[in-house]
């Protein structure tokens, strides 16, 4: 209830301030172009009773709404840490926007947290294409933006404003290559690809290229559906008649899940593999105990991890939660750690600057994800691991180090 309100109010209070609320305004291609080519420079930030502010764009509702949901959660428990200590004498506060997973909408809540928030800095989005819609114009108005998920190659391209506290899909492709050829000896895989995702699209061809280097082989054919999609059956058809014995869906969980469901329903019984996208506690729902079994995919966090840092992660977020946290919660956790923990070392005043500068010299930071540190091209290098799902959830398969 605190923290609630603690977030809240601050909103609210400037709502006031400002006799209303501009970011839910129409925004038509014009009205977007206008204000993207007109995006201030946010030289002053304004921190109100002095504290810290973070500006964070998530999903928390539409088609992706769990991750940001359990980023929220991740981020409550770190705030209460970070808090409790305190960042030299100041407080962080949290000034939450709803992307609804969309890219406008990313953009949108961007530029509110900028100009009327006036935040020291951008935590999020989580969606790669959400994230690709919000950093450039956090990169021209010269404001720091960390996404604790965004792993497409090309989003800390965006500029050198721009991080990212988790690994990159041309590690996360490979991982999942060398499994599908490695440990499962697959020879003949087919990719089914989300056509306006930056993720799926990405991801798919850093596996195919490498699948294909292991000595596998890649069914040629355009396999493809898009976000919203309920029925994937003529879609599936197609791909049983191309005969694989292996299928990699870098897609996102509420696609997969009904995917998955249809898949098995259609005597399916070859494995579906998949990224981080799949990391969600709808997707079992969605796949259904059939539909969930035998199939991998590689992500950022498991609750099985025996590091006791983990085990007491995953102990807190359970007792505040009553559920155990996905990769998503554990990433929003230390994402936000990784915040304070750089601007904390920040000697003189706090500046959109020293922020940026802050982040890039982040080094060994000791995460439940893993030990980040932020590089020369501001990603950051990280282990990943393969889980089995389960209709239990998840199970651990194996760790692989960058
Ligand atoms: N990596 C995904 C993307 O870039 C987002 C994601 C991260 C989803 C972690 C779930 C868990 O689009």
């Amino acid at each position: 209830m605190s923290f609630l309100r603690s977030f809240i109010m601050p909103v609210l209070v400037f709502a006031g301030l400002f006799g209303c609320f501009p970011q839910k305004k129409e925004t038509t291609k014009n009205e977007e172009t206008t204000e993207t080519r007109n995006a201030p420079v946010a030289e002053e930030i304004d921190a109100g009773a002095g504290d810290i502010l973070v500006g964070s764009v998530f999903p928390l509702t539409g088609p992706i709404a769990t991750y940001g949901q359990e980023s929220l959660n991740g981020i409550k428990l770190a705030l209460e840490t970070i808090n409790a200590e305190g960042i030299n004498g100041k407080k962080m506060r949290l000034i939450s926007e709803d992307n609804k997973g969309e890219p406008t909408e990313s953009a949108n809540a961007v530029r509110k947290l900028i100009n009327v928030d006036k935040v020291h800095v951008i935590f999020g989005s989580v969606a790669s294409s959400n994230t690709l819609a919000g950093a450039p114009i956090a990169q021209a108005a010269k404001v720091p933006l960390l996404t604790p998920a965004s792993t497409n190659e090309v989003v800390t391209k965006k500029g050198d404003y721009i991080f990212r506290s988790c690994f990159t899909d041309d590690f996360q492709g490979v991982v999942m290559a060398k499994f599908a050829r490695e440990t499962l000896k697959k020879n003949k895989a087919l990719i089914v690809i989300d056509v306006a995702s930056d993720y799926s699209r990405g991801l798919a061809k850093v596996f195919q290229k490498n699948f294909v280097e292991l000595g596998g082989q890649v069914i040629e054919g355009t396999f493809t559906y898009n976000q919203g999609d309920k029925d994937f059956r003529s879609l599936l058809r197609k791909v049983k008649r191309a005969a694989p014995d292996v299928i990699f869906v870098p897609g996102y969980y509420t696609e997969v899940g009904t995917m998955l469901q249809q898949a098995r329903q259609m005597g399916f019984s070859v494995p579906f593999l998949g990224g981080d996208g799949w990391d969600s506690p709808k997707l079992k729902e969605l796949a259904g105990s059939e539909g969930i079994k035998g199939n991998y995919i590689s992500s950022h966090f498991s609750p099985d991890d025996q590091d006791p840092a983990v085990q007491t992660f995953v102990k807190n977020y359970k007792a505040k939660y009553a559920q155990l946290p996905g990769a998503m919660a554990a990433l929003g956790h230390d994402g936000m750690l990784v915040l304070a923990h750089a601007i904390r070392s920040i000697k003189t005043e706090i500046t959109h600057e020293a922020v940026r500068e802050a982040l890039s010299k982040v080094r060994g930071f000791m995460g439940v994800t893993g030990t980040i540190t932020i590089d020369e091209n501001r990603n950051a290098k990280k282990s990943a691991v393969v889980l089995e799902t389960t209709p239990n959830g998840t199970t651990f398969k194996q760790k692989v180090s960058p």
